[in-house]
Order: structure tokens, then C-alpha cells, then sequence
């Protein structure tokens, strides 16, 4: 046997072991591309609580500002359909929110309730109304930002 062909032998296992490393790379690289803060399934109706949601809300509403809420609901476009918009129709106002929410969708807590409707908008649609949140705020407001929204939309000060 030639040392060329002896050589060829070997090299065939080694490229199958670098071929699965490279797919594995590729796997783990789009798994972490795909890491969102937040959930990714929203509670099924049939099963809500009043503490549903809760272990993911009470905790950023702990050192939540609603100050920095109210900066952000602009910065993000919120009030773009929640305040400007909501003049003729296109989203339901963001003023007296915190007084409406706790009897919009029961046995859903308030916060809760905020909470569902920034990351699984589809999860439940105010009557009256078409479908039009984006659905990607899930992975783009980080979890503490979602703290600080839900603090101002609970506050006295939401408009
Ligand atoms: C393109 C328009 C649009 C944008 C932008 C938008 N929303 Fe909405 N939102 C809607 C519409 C329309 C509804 C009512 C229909 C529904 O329930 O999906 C709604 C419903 C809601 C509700 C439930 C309100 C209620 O009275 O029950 C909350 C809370 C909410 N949005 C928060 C937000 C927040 C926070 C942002 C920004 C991070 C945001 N929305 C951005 C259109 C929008």
C-alpha cells in the first residue's frame, strides 16, 4: 500500500468528524440567534389562573420605573397606534388603561394581562379592534423594559 493511499484512508473519518462539527456550529450558532429574553408560548385559554403570568411579571415590576416607562412606549412606537392613533379608531387608548385592564381578559391579573398583550399579542384581541401589534416585541423589548412599560401603563399617568 503507497503511503499516498494509506493517507486517504485515514483523512475519510477526520473529514466526517470536522463535517458533523460544522453542523453542530451551525445548530448552535442559530439556536443562540434565536434566544429571546422573554417567552416564547403564551398560557392556552383553557388553563389561565389569576397567577398566571405572574412568575415572570412581579419580578420586573419590583425595581420598575414608570418614568422610563413612559419614555419608552414612545421610543418603541406604542403610542404611535396607542395615543396618536387611537383618535380615529386604530388601537384603544392608552389612557385609563390601568382601570380596564383588570376586567379585560379574567381570571388574568392586570399586569398580566399587560404583559400577554406585549409578548403574544394574538393570544387575545380586544373587541372592536384588528389585529395590529407587532408581533415581534417579545425579542425586542428586554425584560426590564417590559417592567418599566407595564409600571406606566398601571400608573394614573398612562395617556
Ligand atoms: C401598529 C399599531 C400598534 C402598535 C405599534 C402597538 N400596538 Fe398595542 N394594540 C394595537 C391594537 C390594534 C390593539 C387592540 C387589538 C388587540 O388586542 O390586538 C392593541 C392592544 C394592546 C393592549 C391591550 C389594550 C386593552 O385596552 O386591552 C396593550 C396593553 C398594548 N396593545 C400595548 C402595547 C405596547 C406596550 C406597545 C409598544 C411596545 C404597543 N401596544 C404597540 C396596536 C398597536
Amino acid at each position: 500500500m503507497s503511503a499516498k493511499t494509506s493517507r486517504s484512508i485515514i483523512g475519510w473519518p477526520v473529514y466526517l468528524v470536522l463535517v458533523f462539527v460544522l453542523i453542530f456550529s451551525v445548530l448552535a450558532a442559530i439556536e443562540f440567534f434565536n434566544y429571546t429574553p422573554t417567552d416564547t408560548e403564551h398560557v392556552p385559554e383553557a388553563t389561565l389562573t389569576a397567577d398566571s403570568y405572574l412568575d415572570k411579571v412581579t419580578p420586573l415590576l419590583a425595581d420598575a420605573s414608570a418614568e422610563r416607562g413612559a419614555e419608552l412606549v414612545v421610543q418603541y412606537g406604542c403610542t404611535a397606534c396607542h395615543r396618536e392613533g387611537a383618535v380615529n379608531g386604530i388601537a384603544p387608548s392608552f389612557t385609563g388603561i390601568g382601570e380596564r385592564v383588570g376586567t379585560r381578559r379574567p381570571p388574568l391579573a392586570p399586569e398580566a394581562y399587560i404583559y400577554e398583550s406585549i409578548n403574544f399579542p394574538l393570544a387575545y384581541v380586544v373587541e372592536g379592534f384588528t389585529p395590529a401589534m407587532p408581533l415581534d416585541f417579545s425579542s425586542r423589548i428586554p425584560a426590564a423594559e417590559q417592567g418599566d412599560i407595564i409600571a406606566f401603563l398601571l400608573s394614573p399617568d398612562a395617556h
